[in-house]
């Protein structure tokens, strides 16, 4: 079974590379040579990217550049067009100008003037109002003329990077303008939809329905960019690629599992946005119930989008989400920052940041115990912990085993620690394994020691950014790293009872007292009782 849709995998790449042009020898990019032969079968066909809100923040910082970076590397076909669609007027020209300062500034390698004016060939821009059908007919026509003079053979990306409340609108007028349509003369066309998709259960629900209403959910790719990180995927190749760790990744040898998703940044002029969120949106929701997932899951029959995505939801759905109010205020801390120090600077607390209200409630930090009503996991505490203005940045996922059956060793040791797994996701990218080693001498004297694995020491190439990752993923039509409909309304269903209860709270006479944590440091103190109750301790980072 598994064989043959391998094979059926490499048919189909084969038909697609026979099917690619041939490209002009002026327009061929420079290939990066550590890549040539590793990702060069998977090069996409010609594809028009229409980027919505494209004199946008997201555009500039992320989706240009990642553009551009795959353009350099030799990923993406000479073809490829970039159509932005937003309501100021501009020409194309001007247009381009922009972009070319955007990625001047946001690319992490240096903009080569050559290579951008070949790329900036196939950039265009198109004034429209977000709910004026008359846009997208004369959008529709304009995909018609550039698919002929750019050979883009009518395949059609609608990118997303616009407020959350203007979705359903764009969506409704893509399916009446049948921008939707594939297949029957037209190439494909595919949607991508940011985050956050939703403000809770309910909403996500909704906005599935209305973006159902026009595409089908194959032609649907919802970004985390979280999952296109190089070490999150590398989750997937430790977990399922070495045979070591598998057998004893479960209740019988791991104690407990500690998630940390810490930023030292603020609200970053994001404040508004961030009144609307709070670290459970912004974050929890998304971000680290997707590392929680992968660390989780089953092992998928197939590295496949939907055997990941079904193996991930089964997660999600055993998570217990019966958020009472008893188990909330024992099991899920909330925290605001104060004002404090942070790289030896004074900053400001959180509502003193502008648009942010001054007796705001909402939390810039969380911390709670999450469990798995699964057989695997059943018993192991998850706890997770997430904020902005905290000590420093870094993300990791931290496995502690059970300590051995036998002490043999106690009383030889200052402190004995179990054995622990550590996958730093960012930044100093690695894994790091500890465990306890005899101290050289004529005693026995016996330390805890580790194993450290680094990326930037092991291999030479440069990690790509999350969004190329991706971008390229969806112009290849692999949605595995992106979540489907039911997978973000699971993960809806594990935060939106605890801001449920929280608000009720928060209107009775429960208000938190924030801030509650001074910026710079490592959250409330609370945060430490919630883990330190059950004998364990936050992995310091
Ligand atoms: C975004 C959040 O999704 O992720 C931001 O909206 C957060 O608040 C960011 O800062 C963190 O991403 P990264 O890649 O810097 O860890």
């Amino acid at each position: 079974m598994r064989s043959r849709r391998h094979s059926r995998e490499r048919r189909s790449d084969v038909a697609r590379r026979a099917a690619a042009p041939p490209r002009a020898p002026a327009a061929r990019p420079q290939i990066n040579p550590l890549r040539a032969g590793l990702r060069l079968e998977k090069v996409p066909e010609p594809a028009c990217v229409v980027v919505f809100g494209a004199t946008g923040d997201l555009t500039h910082r992320k989706i240009l550049p990642a553009l551009y970076n795959l353009r350099r590397v030799g990923l993406l076909p000479a073809e490829t067009t970039i159509l932005g669609f937003a309501r100021r007027p501009l020409t194309d020209e001007q247009f381009r100008a922009d972009l070319k300062e955007a990625v001047a500034r946001f690319s992490r390698v240096p903009l080569q003037d050559a290579l951008w004016a070949d790329f900036a060939a196939g950039i265009f821009y198109q004034q429209g109002e977000f709910h004026d059908p008359d846009a997208y007919r004369r959008l529709s026509q304009r995909l018609d003329e550039l698919s002929v003079a750019r050979g883009t053979r009518d395949n059609r990306l609608f990118y997303l990077a616009t407020p959350p409340s203007l979705g359903p609108t764009i969506i409704d007028q893509l399916g009446r303008a049948s921008l939707d349509v594939e297949g029957r003369g037209h190439g494909w066309a595919r949607i991508v939809i940011e985050k956050p998709f939703g403000q809770d259960l309910e909403s996500a629900r909704q906005l599935n329905r209305d973006v159902q209403r026009v595409f089908r959910e194959s032609q649907v790719y919802r970004i985390d960019h979280y999952l296109g990180k190089e070490t999150v995927r590398n989750l997937l190749v430790f977990r399922f690629g070495n045979g070591i760790f598998e057998p004893i990744w479960n209740r019988r040898y791991v104690d407990h599992v500690q998630i940390t998703v810490a930023e030292s940044l603020g609200v970053e002029g994001r404040g508004a946005f961030y009144e609307e969120a709070g670290a459970t949106r912004d974050i929890l929701q998304n971000h680290m119930l997707q590392l929680l997932s992968l660390v989780a899951m089953e092992p998928p029959i197939a590295f496949a989008a939907d055997d990941l995505r079904n193996e991930k939801l089964r997660v999600l759905r055993a998570i217990d989400c019966d958020w009472t109010a008893e188990r909330l205020a024992r099991d899920v801390v909330r925290g605001q920052y104060g004002p404090g120090w942070v790289g030896g600077k004074p900053v400001p607390g959180y509502r003193e940041e502008p648009e942010v209200a001054p007796d705001s409630t909402t939390e810039t930090f969380v911390a709670l115990k999450v469990e798995i009503n699964n057989w695997r996991w059943a018993d192991v505490p998850f706890y997770l912990r997430t904020g902005k203005r905290l000590a420093k940045t870094a993300t990791e996922i931290s496995v502690q085993f059970k300590q051995p059956p036998l002490a043999l060793f106690r009383g030889l040791q200052a402190e004995p620690e179990p054995n622990l797994l550590a996958l730093r996701i960012q930044p100093d990218e690695g894994i790091l394994l500890r465990f306890v080693a005899k101290v050289p001498g004529l005693g026995l004297d016996v330390r805890s020691v580790n194993m450290d694995f680094t990326y930037g020491s092991s291999f030479v190439s440069d990690a790509p950014e999350a969004y190329e990752t991706l971008l390229l993923d969806v112009l290849l039509g692999d949605a595995s790293l992106f979540t489907r409909a039911d997978e973000v309304e699971a993960a809806w269903a594990v935060v939106t009872p605890i801001n449920e209860v929280w608000e009720a709270w928060d209107r009775g006479a429960h208000r938190p007292e924030f801030p509650n944590y001074a910026a710079g440091t490592w959250g409330p103190e609370e945060a430490d009782h919630l883990i330190e109750r059950d004998g364990r301790r936050w992995r310091r980072l």
